[in-house]
Parts: C-alpha cells; structure tokens; sequence
C-alpha cells in the first residue's frame, strides 16, 4: 500500500514537472508574453531568431563584465572595452574610427561586440578565430589600450579581490592573460539581443507590419539573404566588398588578404550581422556613410549590381529596422580600488 502511494506520488511529481518544462521550452513563456495568435510555421525561413542565453557560470561572466568595464587593462588607466564597444549605444562607438591611446585614431570602424558570438571568426579580416583569441589583442595594441599582456595581468595580480575572484572560477592564484581573455569571452557570448520584432515574427507572432514583411521579401528576392543570412543575419561567411563593380571609396584597406596573403582575398570581408544595425552607424569597414538607406544602396549596387527604386530601399530599411533586439541589460559593475603595489596609469 506505502510502496504504492509512493509511486503514485512520484508519477504525480514527474507530471508536474514534465508539463513546466514543456511549457518553458515549447515557448510557453512567450506565448504568455506575447499573447497567443501564432499564425503560420516560419521555421523555414533563412534567417533564424536569436537563441534565448543560459548563462551556466555566473561566477565568470560576472568576472568578465568587470573585465570588459575595466580601465586599468588599458596603459593610461582610462580606456575600456566599453569605451569603443559601447553597451549602451548597440555595443559599438558611433565613430568612424575608434580613439584609442593619446586619441589615437584606428584605422577601421569599430563593429559591435553584440551577438558577437555568432561570427565565424572576429574582426573584419577574420584574423582572430574567436572571442577568446580576439580579446587579448586590444590590450595590447598600441593604438587601442596600449599595455601588454604582462602589464595587464600585474595590476589584477595586484589586487586582492581579482586574485579571490580568479581562484573561484579559475583554481588558482596565478592570473594569466588566457583566464582574462577566456572570462572576458565568457561575458560577450551573453551579449545577445533576442526578441526583436522580427524574430517574434520567425516565431509566428504577428509583430512586423505590411511594408516591413515586404521589405524583407524583397531582402530575399533580391540576393542580400544570399551573404546576410542565419542567426546574426551575417557573421557566417567572408565575401569581396564590390563584387558587381569594384569598391573604389577605400582600396587601402585589403580584408581577408592581410590574414591569408592570396591574391583572391583581396577587398574580402567578414560579412557583419545586421542584428541592430540601425544602432551602430556609420556603417561599413571604412565608414563611408551614415545613412542606413545608402548603405543599402551601395550593396545593392556594389554587390548585386542593381539599383533599387526608392520605395524599395525604404521597405528594405523598415525591415532591417525590426532587427533591433532586448539590449542586454547592464549593471555597472564597482570595481575593487588599487593599492601602493598596483602599477600606475602611464598616459605617454
Ligand atoms: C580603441 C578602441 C577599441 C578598444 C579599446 C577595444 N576595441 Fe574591440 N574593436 C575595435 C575595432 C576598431 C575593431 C575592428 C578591428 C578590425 O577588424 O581590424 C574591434 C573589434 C572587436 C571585436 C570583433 C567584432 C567583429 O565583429 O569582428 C570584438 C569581439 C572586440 N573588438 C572586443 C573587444 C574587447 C573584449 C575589448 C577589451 C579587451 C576591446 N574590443 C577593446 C576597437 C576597440
Ligand atoms: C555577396 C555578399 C553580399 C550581398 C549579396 C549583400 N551584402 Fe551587405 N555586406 C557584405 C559585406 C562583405 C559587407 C561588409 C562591407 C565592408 O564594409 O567592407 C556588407 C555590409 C553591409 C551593411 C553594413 C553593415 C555594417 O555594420 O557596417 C549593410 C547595412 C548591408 N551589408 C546590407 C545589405 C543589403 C540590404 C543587401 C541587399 C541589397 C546586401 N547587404 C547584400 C556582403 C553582402
């Protein structure tokens, strides 16, 4: 009778639970979010919405968000991560091209760090294989924060809640600059915008309008999905930049070549995500417009080499429009204080 009881119970408890999974997980959540009217499978579509993040180690990536706020990785002590990958203007600087040390200005424009997960390699060259492998090169770059690997990892040795906070997620006193890249990642693969009107629409929620699913066929119909496509509407593949006609605004820059010395790779591009793009203007690798309309006009002429009337450039940026996801919401994280052992900011 007990040992019957307890079955039932426990059948009774494995119901309750299998039924909150399935409604977590089969979307439950956001139908209660968004109201029930699915109205068609989209699950086809080239483009898929942004996986929901579950961050599995909060201890590291609460590591690497100070990292990322961090001044004191920089040689003046003054410039961060944040400062040309800004979280609260899309995780990019606005800028045609980054200040750097003693304003320094870089070479090319900075991309977003947002959803930057989702690009088969980092930078517009593709020289770093990941985020891990990217993130140690700013540092040290002299143009950008200007102190060194051994430098960086001194003044976090040097202070005692960084040593506390490395041992817990890492094992051990010892910082290196591989731990600080490897947290610093960590952070940025929870940098992700889901949501975004379009996505819902993916989902099957009415939530894009007339002209901006009209602006999206002709995305389609007109090649752009051909490059721009997947979970970061780009991110996955390089391509020239003026494939139809040659790109002669900037001919210094040479792409993909610098990494692979091939004469085909030439003017070849990580093609960026257009998640958010409405937030990260001036656009291209050398800023060359602002407008996300002529943007959209030089692709369509540089690379599909065709022009588009103005109804249909304007339909293709209401759609690019919807792209804009939840921006990650940050608490400014306080950072532990220097000590008479901690290296000096040096602004020369
Ligand atoms: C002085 C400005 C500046 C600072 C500081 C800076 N970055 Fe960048 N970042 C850039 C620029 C410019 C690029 C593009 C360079 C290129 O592609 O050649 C870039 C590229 C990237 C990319 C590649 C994104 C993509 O789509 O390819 C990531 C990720 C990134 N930075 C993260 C970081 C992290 C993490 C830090 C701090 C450790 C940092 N950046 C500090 C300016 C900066
Ligand atoms: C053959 C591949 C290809 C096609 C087709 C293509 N693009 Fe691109 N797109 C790229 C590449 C590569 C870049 C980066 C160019 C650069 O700055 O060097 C880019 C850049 C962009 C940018 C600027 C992104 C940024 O962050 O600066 C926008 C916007 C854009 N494309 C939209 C479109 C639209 C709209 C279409 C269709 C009319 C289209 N693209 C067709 C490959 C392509």
């Amino acid at each position: 009778m007990k040992k019957n009881k307890l079955i039932a119970m426990t059948c009774l408890v494995l119901g309750i639970l299998n039924a909150i999974l399935s409604f977590t997980f089969a979307g439950g959540l956001i139908d209660m979010a968004y109201g029930r009217d699915i109205k068609s499978d989209r699950s086809n579509e080239p483009i898929q919405p942004i996986p929901f993040h579950y961050d599995d180690n909060r201890a590291k990536t609460e590591l690497g968000k100070k990292l990322f706020f961090e001044p004191r990785l920089s040689k003046s002590g003054w410039i961060t991560c944040n400062s040309c990958h800004n979280l609260s203007t899309g995780g990019a600087d606005n800028l045609p091209t980054s200040i750097g040390h003693k304003w320094m200005l870089g070479p090319i424009n900075s991309p977003t760090v947002l959803n930057s997960k989702f690009n088969l390699a980092q930078f517009w060259d593709g020289r770093a294989k990941d985020l891990k492998e990217q993130a140690k090169g700013p540092i040290a770059n002299p143009m950008e924060m200007a102190s060194n690997h051994d430098l960086a990892v001194e003044v976090l040795q040097s202070i005692p809640e960084y040593v506390q906070w490395f041992k817990k997620v890492y094992g051990e006193e010892k910082i290196t600059i591989d731990n600080v890249a490897d947290a610093i990642a960590a952070f940025e693969e929870t940098l992700v915008t889901p949501n975004s009107r379009f996505d819902l629409w993916l989902r099957g929620y009415d939530r894009i309008s007339e002209v901006e699913e009209e602006g999206y066929i002709l995305f389609k119909g007109k090649g752009c999905i051909g490059c721009h496509n997947g979970f970061g509407v780009g991110g996955n593949a390089f391509r020239k930049f003026g494939i139809a006609k040659p790109y002669d605004k900037d001919t210094q820059t040479l792409g993909r070549y610098n990494v692979t010395k091939e004469e085909k790779d030439k003017y070849v591009f990580k093609v960026p995500l257009l998640r958010n793009i409405e937030l990260t203007a001036p656009y291209f690798h050398d800023a060359s417009t602002w407008n996300l309309s002529e943007a959209v006009n030089v692709m369509a002429e540089y690379q599909l080499g065709t022009k588009l009337t103005e109804d249909e450039t304007n339909k293709i940026v209401a759609f690019l429009k919807t792209l804009t996801g939840d921006q990650p919401e940050i608490i400014f994280p306080v950072l532990p204080p220097s000590n008479a052992s901690t290296p000096k900011p040096n602004r020369n």
